[in-house]
């Protein structure tokens, strides 16, 4: 398999080694969430006016976004409010509500030609939403990314735009780079998604957002809302109607309109119609607050379910709907997870409109207590609710009793690694049962916490193909293996991987009394 190439973190280059832990105990913030870091920065970017975000998460992947948009012309700068307190809060169980970053925007028919390339990094998110944007501009511009963006597929985006005589020029007529633009007029789109991504759907909505004329496009397999939420936010003419359960008739007859201002009255896997006008000016909603990660959230939520004695308690976490399938199958197989002061992410700012705030993100506190668990089998209709959690998933899963069975995990052999692969290697070089089909995990838990499990090593060293998740899933397993001396380590080689997405994964472990350390 092919690996990524990352920039170098200090903090995180080289290894990292996770050794038994057990008693993990505390209160912390987790990083802003990724996919609305992105979109509020790109949202921003296209609105008239200032937007301070506040809560960004400061990672590679969302820096690459920031530096696209700057070559955009669009300024971004990082701010502190002037009444702030100026020594800056480094401690992590506490937030720096001061620091933000401010977006002047001037709308999207004021985005300039890009003199350089437009390097997305690692990021499939900053690739496939600024592809989609670009296409609507009369400019040229090159999007190109790192090995391993350039080895996952970016045709996906064009299907619903070539049509509207977008014509993007790709390698091997699906990867990057791309060069893009050109189009005189874009014209509003009719189409039904036939996958439920998020970042194709999000491609087309920012294509959609300066058509001309209202674009109407059918999700018959939801997938996270945070760009319609985020639309919302920022004034756009979007309707969301909520359509007829049969998901596999054709959407357009059945449609049966609930017109809705608030998409929280629409059940999460209820297939709608997003109903834009574009052309029309997006108004910068003054400040967006950015809710923790579920995604990054989940290596937490993991330790604490498998580390024996543990409980923690993760502060304001984004519990959208459309993201919890990793809490719910946890949940199914045993684990003791609490969600508790939900409300949501503009609810204290009172001059804000109330469609704005109703649509805004729903954040929540979760308490995790260690709970022993057992396989199940997790359907494919819950993957597009846990896309990114299943790395995780496949070690409660190796850690659990009896068998998991993972289906519908096509869309995994084509993420930052073939996770699929990576997963199963690595499991197995654990000394675990996991067998790998084209789109199906099947792992026999090997009931941690009440058995000891034989190594063939002392040190296990982890390949993660420098994918991010598979490396803190697998540092995370390290915290909870139980061997006869408990001399064994787990040891990660490209740790500089988890830079993409969470810079201070480590620290803020250790801080919750994980065995986590670099070493040479
Ligand atoms: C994302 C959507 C998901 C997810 C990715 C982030 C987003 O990808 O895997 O990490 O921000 O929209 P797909 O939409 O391609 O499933």
């Amino acid at each position: 398999m092919p690996e990524s190439s990352h920039p170098v973190n200090k903090t995180l280059a080289g290894k990292i080694c996770a050794q038994k832990s057990a008693n993990l105990r505390g209160e912390i913030y987790i990083p802003g969430d990724k996919s609305i870091s992105h979109r509020a920065l790109i949202f921003a970017a296209c609105a008239m006016g200032k937007t301070k975000i506040y809560g960004l998460l400061e990672s590679q992947d969302v820096e690459a976004t920031i530096k696209c948009l700057q070559k955009l012309g669009v300024p971004i700068t990082k701010e502190q409010n002037k009444q702030a307190n100026k020594q800056i809060n480094k401690n992590i169980t506490q937030k720096k509500n001061d620091i933000h970053y401010a977006v002047y925007g001037a709308g999207i028919d004021a985005l300039q030609e890009p003199k350089e390339i437009l390097d997305c990094g690692n990021s499939g998110t900053t690739a496939r939403l600024l592809a989609g944007l670009i296409a609507s501009r009369k400019f040229n511009a090159v999007i190109d990314g790192d090995k391993s963006l350039r080895q996952r597929p970016m045709d996906r985006v064009f299907k619903y735009l070539k049509p509207l005589g977008v014509q993007p020029r790709l390698q091997r007529k699906k990867f990057l780079p791309l060069s893009l633009g050109g189009i005189q007029t874009p014209l509003p789109i009719e189409c039904k998604l036939q996958s439920p991504s998020a970042q194709v759907k999000s491609a087309v909505l920012l294509f959609a957002l300066a058509a001309r004329g209202v674009s109407k496009i059918c999700e018959p397999f939801p997938s996270r809302d945070h760009s319609e939420r985020m639309l919302l936010q920022f004034q756009a003419n979007l309707k969301i109607q909520a359509l007829g359960k049969n998901k596999h008739a054709n959407l357009a007859s059945v449609d049966n309109p609930i017109t809705n201002k608030n998409i929280n009255t629409i059940a999460t896997n209820t297939p709608r119609k997003l109903i834009i006008e574009g052309g029309k000016t997006l108004i910068a909603p003054t400040a967006i607050e950015i809710p923790g990660d579920i995604s990054s959230a989940a290596f937490f939520i993991l330790a604490a379910t498998i580390c024996r004695d543990s409980e923690i308690r993760l502060l304001d976490v984004g519990v959208n709907p459309t993201r919890m399938g990793f809490v719910e199958t946890l949940c199914e197989m045993g684990a003791d997870i609490r969600i508790s002061r939900k409300k949501n992410t503009q609810a204290d700012n009172n001059s804000r409109k109330s469609a704005q705030k109703e649509n805004s993100e729903p954040i929540a506190d979760i308490t995790i207590k260690y709970a022993p668990l057992n396989g199940v089998k997790v359907p494919a209709e819950r993957a597009a609710s846990m896309i990114d959690e299943y790395p995780a998933l496949a070690i409660a899963a190796a850690c659990a009793k009896g068998k998991t069975i993972m289906q519908g995990l096509a869309e995994l052999r084509i993420k930052e690694s073939d996770r699929i692969s990576a997963i199963t290697q690595g499991l197995q070089k654990c000394s675990m049962r996991c067998d790998q089909e084209k789109d199906t995990l099947t792992i026999s838990g090997a009931n941690i916490g009440q058995k000891n499990i034989k190594l063939q090593q002392e040190s296990i060293n982890i390949n993660a193909y420098g994918d991010h998740r598979i490396a803190m899933s697998f540092l995370t397993l390290g915290l909870a293996l139980s061997t006869s001396d408990n001399k064994h380590k787990i040891i990660v080689d490209s740790a500089e991987a988890i830079a993409t997405s969470f810079p201070d994964f480590v620290q803020r472990m250790q801080k919750i009394g994980a065995n986590l350390k670099k070493i040479q």
